[in-house]
């Protein structure tokens, strides 16, 4: 028998079931709620609301914990690279050896985009912002393979989209960057590997030979592993929605890459950048940002602080604080706004207001920093939060479509006016 709560609505009581994870989570399953009772329920943010069940990634907020398929952050983080992570994430185990190499090779040979992509991309202006382009460019990859767009696609088909997504988004992400700088496209390079075939195109140029350092390789494989998926957050859970329509994986992933672009969400990395450099010029004193951020009046927020879920630690903000450390001191790098950003963590720390919020760093607050000392412009920090996203976005979709969920179509109660006649503008 499963374990079931009562509700006592006026004089009835309703029992409903409960469900329960694997990690012994529970909710109150209410999808016959408003059949049973005419209520529904409502909760702005979906702060207390589950949206599905997944298997893909595990979160405990309190304690810290973050697994991608039962794998430890920490230990992907260390000994695993992107690719395999993301085969990971996708299909549910890491690859052998076999499968590694079939998947890598997929994806080396998938790298280039269609050259009226340049053309597409020439059409923006010089100052667009990279996600701006990001978004729309991988909508548009969805035109260039109608095939995609047919419903009921094979299990070939959505592996061939999925490799095509994974391999083509560094060249969009870069050739996006060489567009908006005003340079030469790079071609990718089939003898280098993922992170060093994005590096070389973004930095590559016609008058010197450049070779990816493999200390930046090192740090952007783990970056973008601790970016890969974090469950239900804002743009995998529109990805879902969007993909519920039975809307094709481009466009599902497109919506993904906008949601991201939000400085409450992905965007908070470039966001805490500008944060930390108005501190710094403003002459470095904290007191006057921390009273600001504590303001109900003042919209200033501490930008890379505070987590839904986290509120004791967010455990990617430690390994990355650690690697930010590391890389600096390998390319022999002083970044003034490490220094302020150290200084901040600590006054938040030890702030009775930051504490009892449980705000404390999260994934944003220290990457841009490393993003800074690998030569990634601020605005492309989100671009980079986007390319590791992408397998996570991707196992979300691919999860909800294998479960066969019906649409995303949430309720809502009315609060406008009630029933009204038309008069005519005379008469108003
Ligand atoms: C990401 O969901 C994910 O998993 C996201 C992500 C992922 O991997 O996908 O982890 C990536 O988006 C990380 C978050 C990046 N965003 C930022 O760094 C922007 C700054 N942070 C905040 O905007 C905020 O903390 C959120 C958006 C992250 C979380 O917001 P919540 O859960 O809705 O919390 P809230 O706004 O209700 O805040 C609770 C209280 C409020 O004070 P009270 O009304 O209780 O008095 O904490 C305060 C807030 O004012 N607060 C902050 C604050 N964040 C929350 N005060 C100052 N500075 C902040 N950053």
């Amino acid at each position: 028998m499963s374990e079931t709560v009562k509700l006592s609505i006026e004089d009835k009581t309703y029992e409903l079931p409960v469900i329960e994870g694997s990690e012994n989570e529970k909710a109150i399953d209410i999808s016959k709620l408003r059949s049973q009772t005419g209520y529904i329920t409502i909760d702005t943010g979906f702060k207390n609301t589950g949206s599905t069940t997944s298997g893909i990634t595990f979160l405990d907020g309190e304690k810290g914990i973050l697994r991608y398929r039962g794998y430890p952050i920490e230990q992907l983080a260390e000994k695993a690279n992107f690719l395999e992570v993301s085969y990971l994430l996708i299909y549910g185990d890491l690859p052998t050896k076999i499968e590694y190499e079939a998947f890598k090779e997929n994806i080396t040979n998938h790298t280039l985009i269609h050259e009226d992509m340049r053309i597409f991309l020439d059409a923006y202006p010089t100052k667009a912002h990279p996600m701006g382009i990001l978004s729309a460019a991988v909508c548009t990859l969805s035109t260039f393979y109608p095939e995609s767009q047919k419903q009921n696609r094979s299990v070939e088909a959505i592996d061939l989209t999925i490799q095509r997504l994974l391999a083509k988004l560094p060249t969009l992400a870069a050739w996006a960057y060489k567009n908006s700088i005003g340079h030469p496209v790079n071609y990718p390079k089939n003898k280098y590997n993922y992170c060093e075939n994005f590096l070389q195109m973004m930095f590559a140029m016609p008058a010197f030979e450049y070779e990816p350092d493999p200390v930046i390789v090192d740090a952007l494989n783990k970056l973008l592993i601790l970016h890969a998926d974090h469950e239900q957050n804002c743009s995998a859970s529109t990805v879902r929605i969007v993909g519920s329509s039975q809307a094709n994986l481009y466009a599902s992933i497109s919506s993904g890459v906008s949601a991201l672009w939000g400085p409450l969400h992905g965007g908070a990395n470039q966001a805490v950048i500008g944060m930390l450099e108005k501190i710094m010029n403003d002459g470095g004193g904290l007191s006057k940002w921390i009273n600001k951020a504590k303001d109900k009046n003042d919209s200033f927020r501490l930008m890379g602080f505070g987590h839904r879920v986290y509120k004791n630690f967010d455990p990617r903000a430690k390994i990355i604080k650690k690697a930010a450390d590391d890389v600096l001191e390998k390319l022999g790098i002083v970044d003034p706004v490490l220094d302020i950003a150290k200084e901040l963590e600590e006054v938040v720390l030890n702030d009775e207001y930051f504490q009892s919020r449980g705000l404390y760093p999260n994934v944003d607050f220290y990457s841009g920093i490393i993003y800074r000392a690998l030569g990634i412009p601020t605005e492309m920090f989100t671009v980079m939060f986007a390319m590791g996203r992408l397998p996570g976005w991707i196992a979300q979709w691919k999860e909800m479509m294998e479960d066969n969920q019906p649409i995303g179509r949430p309720r809502q109660i009315y609060t406008g006016e009630t029933e009204r006649n038309y008069t005519s503008i005379e008469q108003r």
